[in-house]
């Protein structure tokens, strides 16, 4: 189900930055991604249409904790699923960490990824204020509790 999903790693942080800066206006630099990959503090997933690299998503696992830091798809490939497809895999993957919680943050204005979110099965717990540093806008903290094993 999740065959095209691949671990990003140095090689691929040239087409993850020039995604970042077809996605967002405030954006991680070269240097972010390698440190973050080196010290693995951050895992990357993504998903190629042959060179081109089409959706991504960034995430860390500290103890039982998962952060959602970043998720984008190239316009011209979102509403396929491709966002669905790598927040699915990271959260199984996760599983397999033992992981039980998971949090983000996301712009209280957008709604495509205020969508996917809670189609996940995310819940708002909380707000900060002018939280981001480009538009000022408050942004809308969630939670995902994972399922419990019995
Ligand atoms: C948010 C984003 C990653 C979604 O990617 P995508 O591949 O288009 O999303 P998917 O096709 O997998 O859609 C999954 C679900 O997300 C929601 N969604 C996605 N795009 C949406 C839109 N334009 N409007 C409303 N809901 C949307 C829907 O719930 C959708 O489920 P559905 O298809 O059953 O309705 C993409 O719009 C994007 O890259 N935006 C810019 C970067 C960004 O804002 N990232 C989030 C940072 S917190």
């Amino acid at each position: 189900m999740y065959d095209d999903v691949v671990v990003l790693g140095e090689k691929d942080v040239q087409d993850l930055i020039e995604l970042e800066a077809l996605c967002f206006a405030y954006h991680w630099t070269r240097e972010q991604f390698l440190l973050g990959l080196s010290r693995k503090a951050f895992v990357v997933l993504g998903i190629r249409d042959r060179a081109v690299l089409s959706g991504y998503i960034a995430f860390s696992m500290i103890e039982d904790e998962m952060e959602i830091l970043n998720i984008a798809v190239r316009p011209q490939y979102r509403r396929r699923g491709l966002a669905a497809k790598l927040l699915a895999k990271s959260l199984a993957a996760c599983e397999e960490h033992h992981i039980t919680k998971s949090f983000l943050d996301v712009k209280i204005s957008n709604e495509p990824a205020l969508s996917l979110y809670r189609k996940f099965g995310y819940k708002k717990i909380g707000v900060r204020k002018k939280y981001y540093p480009d538009t000022k806008e408050d942004a809308l903290l969630f939670r995902y509790d994972f399922p419990t094993k019995d």
